[in-house]
This record gives structure tokens, sequence and C-alpha cells, in this order.
């Protein structure tokens, strides 16, 4: 598998990149705006989405540092657990996904994904990470005595390491865009863990284009929460700083992280009846019924260059939907 460094730090080459930036030509039409959409969910493993980005990082270390078995934890049906598997598969390492329970007893979505790649779930019936991560301990001190060398990766893999994956897709954003002849002037994208949106601001400041991250998820001091991310990830890759108030987020959650919203729905179907691209409705369908939210309430400038990440998700499609 290829490798590469970068900044002077190793990543493995995992997903199909660069991948597409896009104008919609649909959307900008309805929306006044030049709506350009970055296609993180064509990147080639399982259906797509961020976390590879950020695995290429993550999992360059763990192979130099020789671990054999990743943990890593999330929702019940998690895209950067399902996407950590899959990348775990390639590289020959053995994964252990631990989700929070929260009621969930169908076996559809990521969790159809889980059994056809044959990676163990262990399920922990909680809604605090302080718990998974504790039950994650005692699974790997098991494992370190049967002789194994585990290491555990932080839901979302939002860590510097993680988040210098999307301080990389803004270099490619800055290429694309460049070729296509158009300065980028806004980064829409949604705001979860909060590692996607630390490093496309980082990256965002040497383009001079503004970031907004569309909260779907309740997280305490979340801007405080990226702006910690952001600013350890900035010293990791030996970049400047970023203010406070360049986390700007948006709160865009409904009736709950992972309860399909009103105006999600609506979104997703918008965005397929337009222009046949699909959203999810945990994630990016959130994330873009924010966007067009604000836009019609004049948060956009008419005729801004807009770049909406999709992030991927769509396996929710057929796991949670209205
Ligand atoms: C499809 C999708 N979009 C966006 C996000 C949020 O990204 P981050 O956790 O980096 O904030 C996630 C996180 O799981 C996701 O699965």
């Amino acid at each position: 598998m290829q490798k590469t460094v970068h900044r002077g730090i190793e990543k493995i080459h995992l997903g199909h990149y660069p991948t597409p930036l896009e104008r919609l030509e649909n959307i900008s039409r309805e929306t006044g705006l030049n709506f350009y959409i970055k296609r993180d969910d064509l990147c080639g493993i399982v259906f797509g989405g961020n976390k590879v980005r950020k695995l290429e990082y993550l999992l360059a270390h763990a192979k130099a540092q020789g671990f054999d078995t990743i943990l890593t934890a999330g929702g019940a049906q998690s895209n950067h657990a399902i996407l950590t598997a899959a990348c775990c598969k390639k590289l020959g390492l053995d994964a252990l996904l631990l989700l929070k329970k929260r009621g969930v007893t169908e076996t559809r979505g990521n969790l159809l994904l889980a059994g056809l790649m044959n990676v163990p779930v262990h399920f922990i019936d909680t809604d605090s990470y302080a718990h998974v991560y504790a039950e994650a301990e005692t699974i790997m001190k098991a494992m370190r005595a049967a002789g194994k060398n585990p290491w555990l990766i932080p839901v979302g893999g939002s860590v510097p390491l993680g988040a210098l994956g999307y301080l990389d897709a803004t270099e490619e954003i800055a290429a694309q865009a460049g070729e296509q002849g158009f300065p980028v002037d806004h980064i829409v994208c949604c705001s979860g863990s909060g590692g996607t949106h630390a490093g496309l601001i980082l990256g965002a400041k040497k383009l001079g284009a503004k970031v907004t991250g569309i909260v779907v998820s309740v997280e305490e001091d979340f801007q405080r929460e990226i702006y910690k991310l952001a600013l350890e990830t900035a010293k990791l890759a030996g970049i400047g700083d970023i203010v406070l108030d360049d986390v700007v987020l948006k709160e865009y959650i409904g009736p709950g992280y992972a309860r399909p919203s009103e105006e999600g729905d609506g979104a997703i179907r918008f965005m397929a009846e337009k222009e046949g691209i699909f959203l999810d409705p945990v994630y990016t369908g959130k994330t873009f019924a924010g966007f067009l939210d604000l836009r019609s309430k004049g948060f956009f400038a008419p005729g801004e260059n807009v770049v909406f990440v999709h992030t991927g998700g769509g396996p929710a499609l057929f796991a949670i939907y209205p």
C-alpha cells in the first residue's frame, strides 16, 4: 500500500483522491449562489465518507507503531466505525467496534456491512463515551494479556492526527477550484465530533475562505472543543494559529442526534430531485437543511462561491429514515 510523508507525517493511501469538486447547476440556480459539492462520499471505501482522510494518518501511525488490533467507538450506525473496519481489512489489521446500543435491535445499514465483513461488534448499553472508553480499557487489557497489541481510535477519529486529513482536503479543494477558475469564499461542512471542521478551518485560513460547521448532535462547549483540536492540529502540522471566532457553528440538530428532522428530510429530497445526489438523515441531510435555512436568512452573499462537503453517510438511508 502506497505511503507518503506530508508535513513530516506519514500517511497511507486508502481512499481515491482527489474526490470530485463539482458545480451543481440546479442548486446554484435555485439558491442564487455558486454551489459546489466536494464529493468525499465518492472516496472509494465502503460507500464513502469523511473518515477515510483521517484514517490515512491514523492507521499509518498504527502500522508504524506495530499495533495489530484497532478498537474504535461510535453510535450503533457509526460510519466512522464501519470505515475504520474496512480500512483495517485492507491493511491486514484486526478491528473491534464498540458501539452504543441505545435500543438498536435490527441488523441494518452499517451493522449489516459489519456482518458482511465479519468484523466483531461489541455493544455497550450506554449513552456515555466515558463508559465506552472504560470498557475499551478493560478489553484492551485482556487483549494484551493474550499477546495482542491493541490501539484505540477515539470516536470519529477526531484527534489532531486525524484532523490533518481535512487540512489536506482544503489543499485539494484549492487546487481544484484553481483549475476550475473560481475562488472559494465559503466552505460548509457537518460538525459531528469536530475533526473535519477543525482541519477545514486551518486550511481555509490560507485560502481566505470562511468555514461554517453545522451541528447535528448535542456537544458541551463544542466551539471551544473544536478550537482546541484545531490549535493542536496546527501545532502538529507546523502551521499558524487560529482564533476562537474562526470556529463558526450553526445548530440544526432537530429532534436529536440520529433522529431525522423534517427539514433534513426535505433537504435530502430537494438534493435528490434536483441533482440525483443522495445525502443522509443523520449528518449531511441536516447539514444541507442548515445551509438552505441560512441562505434564506441572507447568511451568504448573493453569488458567493460555496463548497458544500459531502461527508458520506449513505448507509443510514437504509437504517434510519422517516
Ligand atoms: C457522514 C458523516 N458526516 C459528517 C460527520 C461528522 O464529522 P466529524 O466527526 O469529523 O465532525 C460524520 C461523523 O461520524 C459522518 O459519519
